[in-house]
């Protein structure tokens, strides 16, 4: 590299642990991952870290809805990252939570030093309390009638009817959302973060209208436009609040230090979770972690949505500054991903699972390959469109790419036992001028997350390739025992320039990259094996056997990866228990699945019960008791597929909510408990089916 090798330290913002995945969150994920890997083919370090956010009030209260304690809630949650991350090849060094050692003592250090440098208040204030919970409510768990419209039902902070915006205080009537209770004004005492200081003020405006160390702006314009315009650069004095950084227990998160009773507000301590994430994976690899972060030549980069920049380039770096540390180096805004031109939604079944994706068969990095080709430095939203992905995938990918192995291999194999030939310098080579041009411009664009740019450049050469093999017509020198020699070079410049595609599309495709490497013999492919510095050649000397290396996408595909509108579970109506015939309609009223059994574990204080965490391909998990724990090691389950009753209305049980039901045979109606059996599916059956 002409570059000295850098070190990086590079996050995406940490996922509320209260769901699964969504494609929105992969996005962003596959964003960072081809920078990351681009760096990493750089010779650069880097350190690629995530985890859960797992505090606050939310996740508390859903946590007691289902009967689970927060932490066994988020783990359940923290189970299933793995198949998504696996799933799209996102390349995480380490994946954490926001509910660990690391981060509450990160948390409390970083506490303890914005309060030695004055910047801690604590204030009495007045807010809303559930008497029946016995907790403070959050603003959207107040309810009541707006205070401009007298619309009902309106949130605690604005009105969804006429757009005003108010405080809890101001709603008429209001309840709690959680009890239904009339909350009582109480009063106590709150800490803040006092960022109205003039010293957070100056150092802000410097920061967030700095550069990075390679002299290029630290935030996008717009960002920065935003960030001007909140610190109210160009108006009289600071407009920045202070920030109320604590919520009193009940609360799923870090105690203050001193302060009993009183929590960190969440995101105090999310991003700090990238510390946390990152010192945990420092422990695992050896490495010393405080020395690492404090070292001026590591760089901080985060990757984050357009919808949480003001807690990113203002709270963030404040935090860190003041608390002790380094401050970031970039923050890297993308915008949001919208399906066929709709903002997300579940209930209108515009989403796209991205377990389901890859559960019906897709391929991971057809999907990389569209998200890339529609990304760019700008925080603009990115539009999954079925029929564009279709055509690119096909056209590109699949046309142009792939299509110049499979069509010069042929050749190679047939008659030159899979050697390439020596080539010499050819001003006829479409490589010859053009890769070292190339090269330079795609490695800046990769760079600058200008990855559409970088897919426009790549492919342009695929189509050069392409006619050059079109104009000198293998198919025809090969006729002609003659002109071996021509069929031979045409064909390797072909190959070796493929190679070289495929390293310039690895940051991108890194599984079809493997492949290919594999077919040449050549591992672990870096940006320098493009051979384009001054006496370097490609590696690329022979191929093996030619095996096809992707597949078309198949429109109607997608019939099957957009999630259907939701049924509504509650309210589903009983079926009677008795065997007096029924019409087809009733039995068509009982939605039976097929379930993959993702987790089984016996139920503490039960001797009937499993836990089973069922997969119905829906994007989330369920949560299923199920009374076969005499008959079944709950570890011989694992992995099974079952038939569930998927809108049996779920149940609470002492132990949790029950989301449906698993079927089993018995000899008799009593169910002697060990003789139970089961119901299973044939191999290919798939998690969602409908069974019928
Ligand atoms: N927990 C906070 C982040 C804390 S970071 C210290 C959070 N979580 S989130 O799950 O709501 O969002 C995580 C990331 O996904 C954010 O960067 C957010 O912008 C991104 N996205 C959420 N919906 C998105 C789309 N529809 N499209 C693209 N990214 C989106 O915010
Ligand atoms: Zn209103």
């Amino acid at each position: 590299m002409t570059a000295p090798a850098r070190t990086l330290f590079v996050t995406t913002a940490l996922p509320y642990a209260n769901g699964p995945f969504h494609i929105g969150h992969i996005m962003e994920y596959i964003q960072a991952d081809i920078w990351v890997r681009f760096q990493r083919m750089r010779g650069h370090t880097v350190h690629f870290v995530g985890a859960d956010d797992a505090h606050g009030a939310p996740i508390m209260i859903a946590a007691e809805k289902e009967g689970l304690s927060p932490q066994a809630f988020v783990a359940r949650i923290a189970a299933g990252r793995k198949a998504y991350l696996d799933g799209f090849h996102i390349s995480f060094d380490h994946w954490h939570s926001t509910d660990s050692p690391e981060n509450t003592e990160l948390s409390q250090s970083i506490y303890r030093g914005l309060k030695a440098n004055g910047l801690i208040d604590v204030r009495r204030i007045e807010q809303f309390f559930d008497p029946v919970k016995g907790m403070f409510l959050p603003d959207r768990y107040i309810k009541g009638e707006c205070p401009s419209c007298g619309a009902k039902d309106q949130y605690g902070d604005s009105c969804e009817v006429c757009g005003s915006v108010y405080s809890p205080t101001e709603l008429k009537n209001p309840y709690s959302a959680l009890s239904g209770a009339q909350p009582e004004l109480r009063s106590s005492d709150h800490y803040f973060f006092r960022l109205s200081d003039p010293r957070c003020q100056a150092f802000l405006r410097e920061w967030t209208a700095g550069t990075d160390r390679h002299g290029e702006p630290r935030l996008q314009p717009e960002v920065l436009a935003k960030a001007q315009e909140w610190l109210g650069v160009g108006e009289e004095g600071g407009s920045l609040a202070d920030w109320d950084i604590s919520r009193d227990a009940p609360y799923f998160g870090i105690e203050i230090p001193d302060a009993p009773g009183k929590y960190f507000y969440v995101w105090l301590d999310a991003p700090i979770g990238y510390l946390a994430s990152l010192k945990a994976h420092c422990a695992k690899r050896g490495i010393d972690f405080d020395a690492l972060l404090a070292d001026p030549a590591t760089e901080q980069v985060h990757f984050i949505g357009k919808d949480i920049i003001y807690f990113h380039v203002l709270f963030w770096p404040a935090t860190l500054k003041f608390g002790g540390h380094k401050t970031p180096d970039r923050v890297n805004v993308h915008g949001f991903i919208t399906v066929s031109g709709e903002k997300m939604s579940k209930s209108r079944g515009t989403g796209i699972s991205p377990l389901r994706y890859l559960e019906i068969g897709m391929n991971p990095e057809w999907l990389r390959y569209y998200i890339a080709a529609k990304l760019n430095a700008r925080v603009e939203d990115v539009d999954f469109n079925p029929d564009d992905f279709v055509a690119r995938v096909n056209s590109d990918l699949v046309g142009k790419y792939v299509n110049i192995a499979s069509r010069a291999a042929t050749f190679v194999n047939r008659f030159f036992d899979g050697k390439l030939a020596a080539l010499a310098a050819d001003p006829a080579d479409p490589q010859a001028h053009r890769v070292a041009g190339l090269a330079a411009e795609v490695a800046a664009a990769y760079e600058g997350r200008e990855f559409g740019r970088a897919i426009r450049l790549i492919m342009g050469y695929a189509d050069e390739v392409n006619q050059y093999f079109d104009a000198h017509k293998p198919w025809e020198l090969a006729k002609d025992p003659a002109r071996r020699d021509a069929l031979h070079e045409v064909c390797s410049r072909c190959l070796v320039a493929f190679h070289r595609l495929t390293i310039l599309l690895k940051p991108i495709l890194p599984a079809t990259a493997a492949r290919v490497e594999a077919f040449f013999g050549t591992p672990d492919l870096r940006w320098d094996d493009l051979g384009v510095r001054a006496g370097a050649a490609s590696p690329a000397r022979a191929i093996g056997r030619y095996e096809h290396l992707m597949t078309r996408v198949d429109p109607k595909t997608f019939d099957a990866l957009f999630e259907p509108p939701q049924p509504a579970t509650a309210g589903a109506a009983e079926i009677p228990a008795s065997a007096a015939p029924i019409s087809i309609d009733d039995f068509a009223r009982i939605d039976l699945r097929i379930a993959r059994i993702v987790a089984a574990e016996a139920v503490e204080g039960s001797d009937k019960l499993l836990r089973l965490t069922l997969d119905v391909g829906e994007g989330r998990l369920r949560n299923v008791f199920s009374g076969i724990k005499a008959a079944y090691d709950p570890a011989r389950l694992v992995g099974r597929l079952t038939v569930l009753v998927a809108n049996l209305a779920p149940r609470k049980m002492k132990f949790g909510v029950s989301e449906g039901m698993v079927l089993s045979a018995s000899a008799d109606d009593a169910g002697s408990p060990s003789g139970l059996y089961l119901l299973d599916a044939d191999e290919g059956a798939q998690p969602g089916m409908k069974v019928r």
